[in-house]
């Protein structure tokens, strides 16, 4: 089963409960980003804005924390309504956040960058509810898919496989229809997609063609199908 998650990155702010209606119908999560401004060179939206998209939504909040110290806030994503946050296996102390989001009844998600090796998160497959693969530095959307990562993708399935793991793999960054094949033939389950989505005229359109051309992939080659896995 694939899950489609529209990153809010991409949409216009000033009318984000609005977006979030636009995409509901095609949507399994919302990805929520949330960047400090030191760990990538941004800043978008903290607690607040996931307490009032929680008013507009009951949708899955997949928090994905592009943050240099994550733990100060976990318990305020917790209390603002996020269902799972994501932390980056680059700013350290991993064990310890995981086991604080573990604490706090959050789905437990562990993120690479796209030049981290899959040696930087072996060690903690065992605790995560879900391993998110970059496929571009974040920081921006609207960047170009990093084919080179798809090898790391392919390596955390297998590994996760192996030790009979249910944890979700998930993508994110240049998600798109083109790409979308390719990471699912990869391993990938969770489609993270921001300018894909929201850059196109009819947002749900665009999330149910990126999900139709990853299920193609998952029933395997043939036409339309893509990857061998
Ligand atoms: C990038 C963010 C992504 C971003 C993806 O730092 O983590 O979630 O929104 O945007 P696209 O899909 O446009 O690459
Ligand atoms: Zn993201």
């Amino acid at each position: 089963m694939l899950r489609i998650a529209p990153s809010l990155l991409s949409a216009d702010f000033g009318g984000l409960a609005e977006a979030v209606g636009e995409v509901a119908a095609e949507a399994d999560w919302l990805h929520v980003d949330v960047m400090d401004g030191h760990f990538v060179p941004n800043l978008t939206i903290g607690p607040p804005v996931v307490q009032s998209l929680r008013r507009h939504s009951g949708m899955y909040f997949d928090c994905h924390l592009m943050m240099t110290n994550p733990g100060d806030y976990l318990e305020a994503f917790r209390r603002a309504g996020a269902d799972g946050c994501t932390v980056h296996v680059e700013v350290g102390d991993t064990a310890a956040l995981l086991a604080e989001m573990r604490r706090l009844e959050l789905r437990v998600g562990l993120a690479l960058n796209p030049d981290t090796p899959f040696e930087a998160v072996a060690p903690f497959l065992g605790d995560v509810d879900l391993v998110l693969c970059m496929t571009v530095f974040p920081g921006f959307g609207g960047q170009r898919f990093m084919d080179e990562v798809v090898p790391k993708i392919a390596e955390v399935r297998a590994a996760l496989d192996a030790r009979g793991s249910a944890a979700e793999l998930e993508v994110d960054g240049g998600i798109d229809e083109e790409t979308a094949p390719v990471v699912v033939g990869a391993g990938a389950r969770v489609l993270v997609a921001g300018s894909a989505i929201f850059g196109a005229e009819r947002p749900w359109e665009a999330a149910r063609r990126i999900r139709g051309a990853g299920e193609r992939a998952l029933a395997g080659p043939g036409p339309g199908g893509a990857h061998p896995a």
